[in-house]
């Protein structure tokens, strides 16, 4: 376990930065058909509203190294809100102010500990992946996918380093609390990920992808996660 420790933060500190740094992609004119553009905006949104409720999380548990890291996890997300708002800006579309998904999300997350912050997180980072997987691979336009290439990229570190997170607080729970938060986070993320897959279907049917296909990839992504966090092989303190 000694890998988990607080210095293992540092790391992703040091990898947070280093992505800060970043040039734009080259802003031109784009096109994004309505329903593509309409889906967008919904991650928009999403994207730009998971930050004080962690911070606030993580300051009360007391990890410096983990504090800073979350910072700079929260402003990178911020940064794809205003990435895929300047898409949006470019291609002539709107964003959106609310939707019910962003709502349901903040609900669940309210008044949580860093625990359930990063799990019910999690579940929209999961569905992020193979979102941004989606439109990377499946977009017409040519900065639709830079945009989205550039995100996904960031997001494949964001899953590893809230399993990080997780490991730290959960690993030395008793096994059957472990089960039991596996089969809650389970409930959680099916429903979730199958309202996404609805949600966003002609966006996803534009890109080539079935919502049969999205969910079914979506539980592939999700299964590793729940097992690195929580499976048998995540750990009693000691026990490995
Ligand atoms: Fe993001
Ligand atoms: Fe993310």
């Amino acid at each position: 376990m000694d890998e988990l420790g607080p210095a293992g933060f540092e790391e992703w500190h040091r990898g947070f930065v280093a992505r800060r740094g970043r040039a734009d992609p080259a802003w031109r004119p784009a096109e994004l058909p309505v329903p593509l553009a309409r889906s967008l905006a919904r991650f928009q949104l999403g994207e730009g509203s998971d930050g004080a409720g962690l911070i606030g999380a993580a300051t009360a548990a007391g990890d410096g190294d983990y504090l800073a890291a979350a910072r700079l996890f929260v402003a990178e997300e911020q940064d794809h809100a205003r990435l895929l708002g300047r898409l949006l800006a470019v291609a002539g579309r709107p964003t959106v102010a609310a939707h019910w998904s962003d709502s349901v999300f903040r609900l669940l997350r309210r008044r949580a500990g860093v625990s359930r912050e990063l799990m019910v997180l999690m579940v929209a980072e999961v569905c992020a992946l193979r979102y941004y997987r989606a439109v990377r691979d499946g977009a017409a336009d040519p900065l639709a996918r830079e945009v989205a290439a550039r995100v996904l990229a960031d997001e494949e570190q964001h899953v590893p380093f809230h399993v990080q997170r997780l490991r730290v607080d959960l690993a030395a729970r008793p096994a059957a609390v472990r089960a039991g938060l596996a089969a809650a986070w389970w409930m959680l993320f099916l429903p979730a990920a199958a309202a996404v897959a609805a949600d966003h279907g002609a966006a996803l049917r534009l890109l080539d992808v079935r919502p049969t296909r999205f969910l079914a990839d979506a539980i592939a992504l999700f299964r590793p996660v729940v097992a690195a966090v929580l499976g048998p092989a995540a750990g009693r303190p000691g026990g490995a």
